[in-house]
């Protein structure tokens, strides 16, 4: 019996990076899946997002683990396109227990445009609250309970972002999240419902290896300024972010809620 045996998580971002590496574990440990990614680039994003072939290769992953996934396309910021998609899960799966909200982007841009503001606020803060939004009113006429789990960062904790439009937002929308973490676990709480964070410090995704992304670091002043990790590691990898979504998932997290966790080596008590 796996750790979330007969729980169904929806996870956002799904198609790539961290979002595919939480299916994957989340699956494993026996949850079925409810998938949902934007399966196309966004402009000012300077590294491509994912394909709908990618998510393709998400429902694979959790099939060939005799788990069940439902898969779609929809952006975070089309609040009734992601309503659609959980509404088919709970329609095939009676309920959704886990909420991930992990769709994000970093719209650093090395020539700096106004919209890289707009675009990261849209998808990394309202998207998370639109994630969040689709989700509680069946979780709470349920009644089971559930754990909301909202991907953060290490920019969510200390003022890393540099001074890009991009990387402000990206700072803002991280911190942001925070705010929606705090307030939904207050208000969720008496419906059993716990609501965290997770703050990575540097993941080895598309969002920090693409050459794009290394190009802008190697020439934006704040981001040159970053101190390392305290331990002795560059990048995290996907799977230590997932296994902290896993544990906040799981019912060993059951008295867990409002919390920041960080999965980052020791970057922000070294700050
Ligand atoms: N990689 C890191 O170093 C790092 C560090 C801290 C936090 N994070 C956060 O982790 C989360 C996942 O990032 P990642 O590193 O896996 O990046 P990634 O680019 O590899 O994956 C992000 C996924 O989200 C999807 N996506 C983007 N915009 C979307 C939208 N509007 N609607 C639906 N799906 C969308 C993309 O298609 C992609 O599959 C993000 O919230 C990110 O901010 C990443």
């Amino acid at each position: 019996m796996g750790r979330l045996a007969g729980k169904t998580a929806f996870i956002t971002g799904a198609a790539g990076g961290l979002g595919r590496s939480h299916v994957r574990r989340l699956a494993e440990e026996g949850a079925d899946i409810v998938a949902v990614d934007i399966c196309r680039s966004i402009d000012t994003v300077p590294y491509p997002l994912s394909t709908p072939a990618e998510l393709q290769s998400t429902v694979e992953e959790v099939e060939v683990l005799g788990r069940r996934i439902i898969a779609r396309e929809a952006d975070v910021r089309d609040r009734q396109a992601l309503q659609a998609a959980f509404d088919e899960g709970v329609k095939e799966f009676g309920g959704i227990d886990v909420v991930v909200a992990n769709a994000g982007i970093a719209p650093m841009l090395i020539e700096d445009r106004p919209q890289a503001w707009q675009d990261v606020i849209d998808v990394n803060l309202t998207g998370t609250f639109n994630t969040v939004e689709v989700a509680i009113p069946s979780m709470i006429e349920r009644d089971h309970g559930g754990s909301v789990i909202i991907i953060s960062s290490t920019a969510g904790l200390t003022g890393i972002g540099g001074s890009s439009n991009g990387g402000l937002g990206y700072s803002a929308s991280k911190h942001g999240v925070v705010g929606l973490m705090r307030s939904y676990a207050n208000n969720l709480a008496e419906h059993s419902i716990r609501v965290n964070s997770v703050h990575p410090t540097g993941v080895s995704t598309r969002m920090v290896t693409d050459p794009a992304i290394l190009e802008f670091v190697a020439q934006d002043a704040g981001a040159q300024r970053m101190p390392p990790n305290a331990l002795p590691v560059e990048a995290v990898e996907p799977v230590d972010v997932s296994n902290a979504v896993l544990w906040l998932a799981s019912d060993e997290a059951r008295y867990v809620t409002g919390i920041m966790l960080p999965v980052d080596a020791g970057f922000t008590n070294r700050r």
